[in-house]
């Protein structure tokens, strides 16, 4: 038997300040989306903004069901989204901000399992890699140059 090490990479941004300036405005847009989260039963809001490469921001939140399965993480909201509205646009940047509504979050909040096999599907079909920016209201940016940071061994079409 061989042991097999995986690595990631992740860049650590020390606060919205060090953005680009393009950056920082995608950044708010996911801050502004996060206050527009249907999360009543969670009292958890998240908010997501996309990039597209015709320059086309688009939105989303997390909308949450009293049938709770039925309810939608913010990501997969905003990248199904795009899937279904501009599906012959590439998408090159995700910005993610989470939080609990009744206080900040000072710690990068990472998308779910499932929203990153989501966005997994995206960055194969494209062909080009996604960057992913989260946070929590406050304080560091994590930034990943690409979904396969995020979900090493990933499932995708080659699997099948
Ligand atoms: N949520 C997201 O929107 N994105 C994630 O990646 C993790 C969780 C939402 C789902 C639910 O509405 C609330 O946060 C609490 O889990």
């Amino acid at each position: 038997m061989k042991e097999v090490k995986v690595e990631t990479k992740l860049s650590v941004i020390e606060s919205i300040e060090e953005l680009t300036s393009a950056e920082k405005e995608l950044m708010l847009k996911a801050i502004q989306a996060r206050e527009k989260a249907y999360a009543p039963y969670s009292r958890f809001q998240v908010g997501a903004a996309i990039l597209l490469d015709n320059g086309l921001v688009l939105e989303g939140s997390n909308q949450e069901n009293a049938a709770y399965p039925s309810g939608l993480c913010a990501e997969r909201v905003v990248i199904f989204y795009a899937g279904a509205n501009h599906p012959f646009n590439k998408i090159e940047k995700l910005f993610i901000s989470a939080s609990p509504m009744d206080r900040e979050l000072e710690t990068p909040i990472p998308p779910c399992g499932a929203c990153r096999q989501s966005i997994a599907e995206y960055e194969v079909k494209q062909d080009q890699s996604i960057e992913i920016y989260f946070m929590g209201t406050k304080g560091q940016i994590y930034k990943s140059d690409s979904l396969k940071n995020l979900l090493p061994f990933m499932f995708d079409k080659g699997s099948l």
